[in-house]
């Protein structure tokens, strides 16, 4: 059963989709060399519980941490660990919170130092490809125009693996709630988008092969080839039959920007696309 949320609930859950964006804020300003991702994990579940929130990962299906933190070729579900970040590193950071009965979730990838001009296109493709999806995310169309629209600007473009098996969904009083949002399908098929829905659109995409396994913790994800996976994702409302994106990346970038110790797609030179 889809959940379609009104007016004054999706304000609510702006407030827990922007707790999260304020988190990965705090986390765009600490990154540096030799920090780990435990600590990371520490600093996010202090923030979100000083603001009002509770760290919704947590326990959540038995996943041990409060975030999600996935290095180089994990895909996402990676556990925070005592390895001392290094540069050329790329890190997925995916929070949820529970504020007020709502839940936010959403993610960021952050490169620290330069990981290569190759990897940094992967992370502007990814991150154009969310907002590609993000535009199709109008009352009257279909989940499949998503799909599509980040598969197209991925996997047909650039070349890069589309991971299948792990989807974004929709968001509310539970974390994961109906319909299933896949990075890849065919326009005009899938449920109908209509006002009053909130989605989380998360694509992850591989620099190669889609292929992943998971790990014998039972929630590491990644990348069959190793190569390295790039994942963002935004929580997006139908309001007014268009959408509205309720998490805000400005704030993020902009303390990336500030991150002497943090590369961004700006730094990097665009390379040929492949045809
Ligand atoms: N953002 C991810 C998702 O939507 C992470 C949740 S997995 C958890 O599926 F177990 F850590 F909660
Ligand atoms: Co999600």
């Amino acid at each position: 059963m889809i959940h379609y949320k009104s007016p004054s609930e999706i304000a609510s859950m702006r407030e827990s989709a922007l707790l999260v964006s304020r988190t990965l804020t705090e986390v765009a300003k600490m990154l540096k060399p030799g920090i780990t991702t435990l600590q990371l994990d520490q600093l996010i579940a202090e923030f979100i519980r000083d603001n009002g929130g509770i760290p919704s990962f947590l326990n959540y299906r038995g996943y041990p941490f409060n975030s999600c933190i996935s290095v180089n070729d994990v895909v996402v579900h990676g556990f925070p660990n005592e390895r001392a970040l290094q540069a050329g590193d790329i890190i997925s950071v995916d929070i949820g919170v529970i504020k007020n009965g709502w839940h936010g979730d959403h993610a960021y990838t952050f490169a620290i130092g330069d990981p290569g001009a190759e990897i940094m296109q992967l992370i502007r493709v990814t991150k154009e490809s969310l907002y590609k999806g993000i535009e199709k995310a109008v009352a009257g169309g279909r989940v499949g125009d998503i799909s599509f629209a980040i598969q197209e600007h991925t996997e047909k473009k650039y070349g890069y693996g589309v991971v299948r098996e792990l989807v974004g969904h929709g968001l509310g009083k539970h974390l994961h709630e109906e319909p299933q949002v896949p990075n890849y399908g065919r326009r005009g098929t899938g449920a109908k988008l209509k006002e009053g829905l909130v989605l989380a659109i998360e694509p992850m995409i591989n620099l190669g092969k889609k292929e992943v396994y998971t790990e014998r913790d039972g929630w590491t994800v990644r990348t069959a080839d190793h190569q390295p996976s790039v994942h963002f994702e935004h929580d997006v409302a139908i309001q007014k039959g268009k959408a509205d994106i309720l998490s805000d990346y400005s704030i993020i970038e902009a303390a990336e920007k500030g991150n002497p110790h943090l590369f961004t797609a700006q730094d990097s030179p665009v390379l040929v696309q492949p045809q």
